[in-house]
């Protein structure tokens, strides 16, 4: 097994290793090393069944049901298309999964772990491969704030609501229905990395609504503060996707951004997605 770091704070390639194959414990503590260490790894080449994908899923922790049940694998309820081909008019997947920076589901009391996805299909435009994912590091985001800020932060908890800011705005009809099945729930600003121990920037401008105990205005203002401040480029990593690629990305240690650079119906991309539950409560 070749562990390839990239060139920037977060990010690595995997190679030498057939997921499709039980891997030995040794193995896997190489991976899971490697996924703690570099946040995001990729398994370039890979040739998965659904089974196959799950029972690699299942080293890092139980599966997760899916959330966006309308999108979930007829055959294997813990997989997830995300997908932006249409069958008779209809999307078969979350078309517009990552269309602003995030981390997966801090809408819920335990976010997962870790999230997956094999890509079946990739869009190309004239040669040019399109659907980037970008990531950017929380942890060295956080590590990069000046010491007074990481004290004046360091006990705030955040509020995350499915889709909280665009509910504050009055333009988010469509989450209502979500919002609830998945009451607001509470997570530290400063997330210490359960198996790393780093501290990680855990907001986002999207999800969080509000800071406990702070009035409303000021709460927004250092949501966004330190939400920009966790996408600053030199904390970025973007993976261009190939046929085959197996990518996993740690949730508590990046957030991410999908590049919605394609369009239907002249191009095709077409990813299983699991999410790996997240053992260890915030
Ligand atoms: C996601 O945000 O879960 C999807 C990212 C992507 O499709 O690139």
């Amino acid at each position: 097994m070749q562990i390839v770091p990239s060139p920037n704070v977060i990010g690595a390639k995997i190679q030498g290793v057939d997921l499709a194959q039980p891997l030995s414990d040794a193995q896997f503590q190489q991976v899971e090393a490697a996924f703690n260490k570099h946040a995001i790894i990729c398994f370039p080449k890979q040739r998965l069944s659904e089974p196959q994908m799950i029972s690699f899923a299942r080293r890092f922790g139980d599966v997760e049901k899916i959330f966006l049940k309308h999108y979930a694998h007829p055959h294997y309820p813990e997989i997830m298309y995300v997908s932006n081909i249409k069958e008779n008019g209809n999307d078969i997947g979350h078309a517009d999964a990552g269309r602003v920076w995030h981390t997966d589901m801090s809408y819920t009391a335990r976010p997962p772990r870790a999230t997956m996805l094999y890509a079946l299909e990739i869009p190309i435009d004239n040669g040019k491969v399109l659907g980037d994912t970008l990531f950017s590091s929380a942890a060295d985001a956080h590590d990069a704030l000046p010491f007074e800020t990481q004290m004046r932060i360091a006990n705030l908890r955040a509020i995350h609501q499915v889709a909280g800011r665009r509910a504050r705005t009055g333009t988010g009809q469509q989450d209502q229905a979500l919002r609830k099945e998945q009451p607001a729930v509470v997570h530290p600003v400063v997330r210490t990395h359960p198996h790393t121990g780093r501290k990680c920037l855990y907001v986002s401008k999207g999800e969080c609504e509000g800071i406990e105990g702070m009035p409303k205005d000021e709460a927004l203002a250092l949501i966004d503060e330190l939400a920009d401040h966790i996408i600053d480029p030199r904390f970025h990593h973007t993976h261009r996707w190939q046929l085959h690629d197996l990518l996993m990305w740690d949730n508590c240690t990046v957030q991410h951004l999908a590049s919605l650079d394609y369009q239907w119906p002249q191009h095709r991309r077409l990813m299983h997605r699991i999410t790996v539950d997240g053992t260890v409560p915030v």
